[in-house]
């Protein structure tokens, strides 16, 4: 579904993603993990068409997309929540909700996805009118899913949907993660910690510095080992002599 190859881009002189090779087939819920500044949200926005990359291609369901404005790409079926969320915070739950669906003409259907996104986080039902930025981080984070979501998007891409959240709240959020994959959505989901996505990820990317470190299925990475050392680069910095 999105193939990237050899994908580079920076912000000036600085070069956040070193040829970068990453795919996501239908049905899956890819993982992007990394430490601070490895480039996973430089990543993302080169994916959703905010940056340009300086080299490489991105091709989504066979077609070439890199270069193509953000609403183009949108319309294709890629959805971005950004990091910190960005929902509107002096409208209402529904408001929020609303502006979701706003590009779709299939109305009929649009509000039968509403009804089942209240479904899957009840949390929004219970707040319908009540005024976004009175919901918890926990909440704002669901409400810009479910937002997303009413885009009726192919790809939908998370930017560190735990960030912020008390564990408990994570555990929702990734149980929400988890039915709508079962519902046939694809995600790629990025996130600093390696924890918890174990269970979840069907493959999952170590980002480093820009470059892929690690790849495989949460199958091969299940002991943790490899996951950890390519995370903190063990042997790139023995090589390096640190
Ligand atoms: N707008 C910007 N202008 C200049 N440099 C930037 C900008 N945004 C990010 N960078 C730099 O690009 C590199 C990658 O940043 P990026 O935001 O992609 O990292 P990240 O993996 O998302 O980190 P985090 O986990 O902290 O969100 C970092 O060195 C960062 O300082
Ligand atoms: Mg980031």
């Amino acid at each position: 579904m999105l193939e990237i190859s050899g994908v580079s881009a920076g912000y000036g002189r600085l070069t956040a993603l070193k040829s970068v090779d990453l795919q996501v087939r239908k049905g899956e819920i890819v993982f992007v993990v990394g430490p601070n500044g490895a480039g996973k949200s430089t990543l993302l926005k080169t994916i959703s068409g905010l940056m340009a990359p300086s080299s490489g291609s991105i091709a989504f369901n066979g077609e070439k997309i890199s270069g193509l404005a953000p609403e183009k790409l949108c319309r294709k079926g890629l959805a971005l929540v950004p990091e910190g969320r960005s929902i509107f915070r002096t409208l209402t739950v529904q408001e929020n909700l609303l502006l979701g669906s706003m590009i779709r003409k299939d109305k009929a259907e649009a509000a039968a996805d509403l009804d089942s996104v209240l479904d899957i986080f009840p949390i929004l039902k219970s707040r319908y009118r009540g005024v976004a930025g009175h919901l918890s981080g926990g909440e704002q984070q669901q409400l810009a899913i479910a937002r997303a979501i009413l885009q009726r998007p192919a790809l939908l891409m998370i930017d560190e949907p735990s960030l912020g959240l008390a564990p408990l709240v994570i555990d929702q959020v990734y149980e929400s993660l988890r039915q709508l994959n079962n519902r046939g959505l694809t995600l790629l989901v990025v996130e600093q910690s390696t924890a918890r996505i174990l269970d979840l990820a069907s493959r999952i990317y170590v980002l480093r510095n820009g470059h892929v470190a690690l790849e495989g299925t949460a199958g091969d990475l299940a002991d943790g080992h490899a996951l950890e050392e390519a995370y903190f680069g063990y042997g790139e910095r023995q090589a390096a002599g640190e």
